[in-house]
């Protein structure tokens, strides 16, 4: 037999060792090291919920003896809530939904909860963090009614799974994972052992009953879902509810996602009667632009399988003293701080003893390579002091000889810009091809290097 070897694991981050630790290495906690203990194990497999009698038994099948299921999904009625999942609720899915305390979780299950629950879904709402009462008065405030909605205060899996057996729900939120405890666990409530016992019970609970389990995390400083990132790894799909509390813009973004596209985003306003869809996102970001300013750009970016219009911001000012200070958000720091080295070479912007700062209006995070030029163009306006159009839009990655290169999906790209009014659209000289079909009210303007598209906006 082979020896058994044992293992220490830290409760507070998961980080494992095979030698006991008074300090964890990893996250630097204290006593929080604990012998890996089969009877945790045992205890979450000991928790079954059983509301179909779904379970496969370990039996291995032959590819083609598995019947087809048709994909069926629920809607929420809510567009950009189902669009970011990928079409609607996949029965049986496991989807975790992580964000900052406050910026509107709870509020946006609860409405999706009571829309599932008005179009025939039984919905249970298991809330770890709220009575019951606090949760009505919610929903009186947001003024919703559903039928078969079921709201639970508790913090026990096991009681949680028994209710889930009487009711056999087919859709259950779980607010917040953090909050659960598994009986018998050793680990404290939240730590890495809870969270993982938990997220695999309800796991099984998914697969095995057919039920989508909407489970809610809080978010850690650093942006990671508090306990390491195994609990992304287990679900089925991550979504992010992101936006500054003080903006009323709240963005939905899938990270992970098996039935579905990532980085599809989903636009909310929160307003006194909760969460309410923004349908053109694009509108509301440029919603405050300012015309004849200067640092400030538009870009066409893609976001999922959307298109989405903003404004990228810079400011560039002499250094008073010391090292030049740089901010970016919205925006990877990364990718500025190779564009103003990039303009420094090749445009003959002396940046090193400029602080420069950037940002993206409506705290939408932008992150892909097509908003190069943009941040380029808003680098050298705010620079130069010069201005830049108003009705200028920008697409293009730069390269670092100042090439600028083919973004993809140009075509959904001009067509939003069309529709929102621009009449200039700078885009690389290699996505040319093609477009004179596109019958658009929109002067293109093809360029190769960033050296010729600085020339063509600022005209000496
Ligand atoms: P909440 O859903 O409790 O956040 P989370 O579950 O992510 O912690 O949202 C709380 C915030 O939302 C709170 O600061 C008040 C605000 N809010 C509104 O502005 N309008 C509303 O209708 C509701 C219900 C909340
Ligand atoms: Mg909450």
């Amino acid at each position: 037999m082979a020896k058994m070897k044992t293992m220490y694991e830290c409760l507070a981050c998961g980080y494992e060792t095979p030698k006991w630790l008074g300090k964890c290495p990893n996250c630097g906690a204290w006593n929080q090291m604990e012998e890996q203990i089969a009877p945790t194990v045992l205890s979450q497999n000991s928790i079954s919920v059983t509301t179909s009698g779904n379970h496969q038994n370990g039996k291995a099948y032959k590819l083609n003896q598995i019947p087809t299921q048709i994909e069926k999904r629920l809607s929420t009625k809510f567009d950009e809530f189902d669009r970011v999942l990928g079409g609607g609720v996949v029965p049986g899915s496991l989807v975790l939904i992580g964000g900052d305390p406050g910026i509107g979780k709870s509020t946006l299950l609860l409405q999706v909860s009571v829309q599932l629950a008005n179009h025939e879904q039984t919905v249970l709402y298991v809330s770890g963090e709220e009575s019951l009462s606090q949760i009505k008065l919610r929903a009186e405030r947001l003024e919703l009614h559903g039928d078969d909605f079921y709201l639970l205060s508790e913090t026990d899996l096991a009681v949680i799974a028994h209710e889930i057996s009487v009711i056999k729900p087919d859709v259950v939120i779980i607010d917040s994972i953090q909050t659960m405890s598994v009986p018998d666990n050793q680990g404290t409530v939240g730590s890495v052992s809870q969270l993982r016992g938990a997220t695999s019970v309800l796991m099984r609970a998914a697969k095995d009953n057919q039920i989508a389990i909407f489970i809610v995390g809080h978010v850690t400083k650093e942006g990671n879902i508090a306990g390491p990132r195994m609990l992304e790894h287990m679900v089925d799909s991550v979504l992010y509810f992101e936006g500054e509390r003080h903006n009323r813009f709240r963005i939905l973004r899938a990270v992970k996602n098996r039935f579905g596209s990532t980085n599809e985003i989903g636009v909310f306003e929160m307003q006194d009667r909760g969460l309410k869809e923004v349908v053109n996102p694009s509108e509301l970001f440029l919603e405050e632009r300012l015309s004849g300013s200067t640092g400030s750009t538009v870009v066409a970016a893609l976001e999922g399988t959307r298109t989405i219009l903003a404004e990228i911001q810079s400011l560039m000012t002499p250094t008073v003293y010391g090292n030049a200070k740089r901010t970016a958000s919205g925006i990877e720091y990364q990718r500025v701080s190779l564009l103003l080295a990039v303009m420094e070479k090749h445009c003959g912007l002396l940046v090193q003893n400029q602080d420069a700062f950037f940002k993206t209006t409506g705290g939408v995070r932008l992150d892909e390579p097509a908003i190069d030029l943009a941040i380029a163009v808003s680098i050298a306006s705010s620079y130069w002091n010069r201005e830049t159009r108003v009705d200028d839009v920008f697409m293009g990655e730069i390269g670092l000889t100042g090439e600028i290169r083919r973004v993809s999906q140009i075509e959904d790209r001009l067509k939003e810009a069309n529709k929102l009014g621009f009449k200039r659209a700078f885009i690389p000289y290699n996505n040319l091809k093609g477009l004179n079909d596109l019958a658009l009210q929109l002067e293109i303007i093809p360029v190769k290097t960033i050296q010729n598209a600085i020339r063509l906006i600022f005209p000496k």
